[in-house]
């Protein structure tokens, strides 16, 4: 059981008030919110050691290094990656997707076949078509059901031996669902297909264990747990990560330059090219150490709680209908009030203190397949309360009164 009133004394930013109300911040799944020890990790690298790293023999360089790759390895050890190089840093999930797609266009030819769930957000969608007009590779499509779940039969039946790719969220960032990865995997790798898994939605969640998977690449942003914004990883397999051409040229990522040959640095910094976000990278590490104190699994069962009591509530709402009702999913809820555009609900809980996302979570193909605009979003972390979750259902049946 997690002490929710003390962990919410790590977080500064929810003791503000929202237009004279108490904040009441349910948009996680966007990005979560910063407990002290990470802010204090960011101060002190300014404060003490700011410097470049992997190039410098004075102190500062040597210690920012030293913090740098401590952070890798703790990020390492966190997913369970078999190397510390087989973590590169990168600017969050889509760097890695992005990564990940650029380095296969050396290796796909026309008509060989990409799968991707009906359920992505557009970073998990986008580079994959720009991939395939590159090579003339063909995207095909794994459907989804109306309660949010993937048709693992379809699945299994798009799967041939001209699968080379396939990618799909570990949780949906709009319907909250969580997908059966082990099984994605194992049926790709039958036909000899690599996997990617966006796991930006399921890293606060749930710790993935990428050799238990047996995953190809795995992607995360850090502030999507408790980290800053504007840097991630980027797991690869290591026979992946040397197959792969480096996505960027630049410093850092060689071995030798010369006008007549370069050759590339060894991995991780194959991938890695021109000054990273030292900073981010170090907050990354006090970010997972954090979520690692209180303990991954109690997170989850909290937020499971915490999702059941709000999905009750709401439901006794009139005209509600959630989208997304796996039997697996995590704590997002994705809904509309019949009659109501999902924006002006949006708008009212915030006049409330109440922040939530409104639209299409950037996954329009799943707000096509329900034939929505949009829905409103409200996602669980850690530290919300009950109480909160009660706040947050007054507000709706507020905005609801006021608009119908
Ligand atoms: N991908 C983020 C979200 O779901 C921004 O809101």
């Amino acid at each position: 059981m997690i002490d929710v009133k003390s962990i919410r004394e790590d977080f500064p930013i929810l003791k503000r008030e929202i237009n004279g109300y108490p904040l009441v911040y349910l948009d996680n799944a966007a990005t979560s919110q910063t407990p002290k020890q990470v802010i204090d990790t960011i101060v002190d690298y300014y404060s003490n050691y700011n410097a470049n790293i992997h190039r410098g023999v004075h102190t500062l360089s040597q210690e920012a290094t030293d913090k740098y790759e401590m952070a890798r390895k703790t990020i390492q050890k966190h997913f369970n990656a078999k190397h510390s190089y087989e973590i590169l840093f990168t600017s969050g999930t889509t760097h890695g997707i992005n990564l990940v797609a650029s380095g296969f266009a050396a290796l796909l030819k026309p008509g060989d076949e990409l799968l991707v769930s009906a359920m992505e957000h557009h970073s998990n969608i986008v580079p994959w078509q720009m991939l395939c007009e590159k090579t003339g590779a063909v995207l095909k499509v794994i459907p989804m059901n109306e309660e949010g779940d993937l048709v693992m039969d379809s699945y299994k039946a798009l799967l041939n031996d001209k699968t080379k790719l396939v990618f799909c969220n570990h949780i949906s960032n709009a319907l909250g669902s969580i997908n059966p990865v082990e099984e994605i995997i194992a049926g790709a790798h039958a036909v000899g297909a690599a996997v990617l898994i966006d796991g930006a939605q399921a890293c606060p969640h749930l710790k993935a264990d990428v050799q238990a998977l047996d995953v190809d690449f795995y992607t995360v942003s850090a502030h999507k747990m408790c980290g800053p914004t504007g840097v991630g990883v980027l797991y690869g397999k290591e026979e992946w990560l040397r197959k792969l051409p480096p996505y960027q040229g630049g410093g850092e990522m060689i071995a030798e330059v010369s006008f007549e040959k370069t050759t590339y640095a060894d991995l991780p910094h194959k991938f890695e090219a021109g000054t990273p976000n030292i900073c981010g990278g170090i907050a990354f590490g006090a970010a997972v150490d954090y979520l690692n104190g209180i303990g991954m699994d109690a997170i989850a069962a909290y937020e499971q709680e915490l999702l059941q009591y709000a999905t009750g509530k709401l439901l006794e709402i009139p005209g509600v209908r959630i989208f997304g009702t796996s039997a697996n999913k995590t704590s997002v809820i994705s809904f509309n009030i019949e009659g109501i555009h999902p924006y002006d609900i949006g708008a009212i809980l915030d006049k409330l203190g109440v922040a939530v996302r409104t639209g299409h979570h950037c996954a329009q193909p799943i707000m096509d397949y329900y034939k929505i605009p949009g829905t409103v979003r409200a996602s669980f972390a850690f530290y919300n309360t009950r109480e909160e979750v009660d706040t947050f259902i007054e507000a709706v049946k507020r905005a609801r009164n006021m608009l119908l």
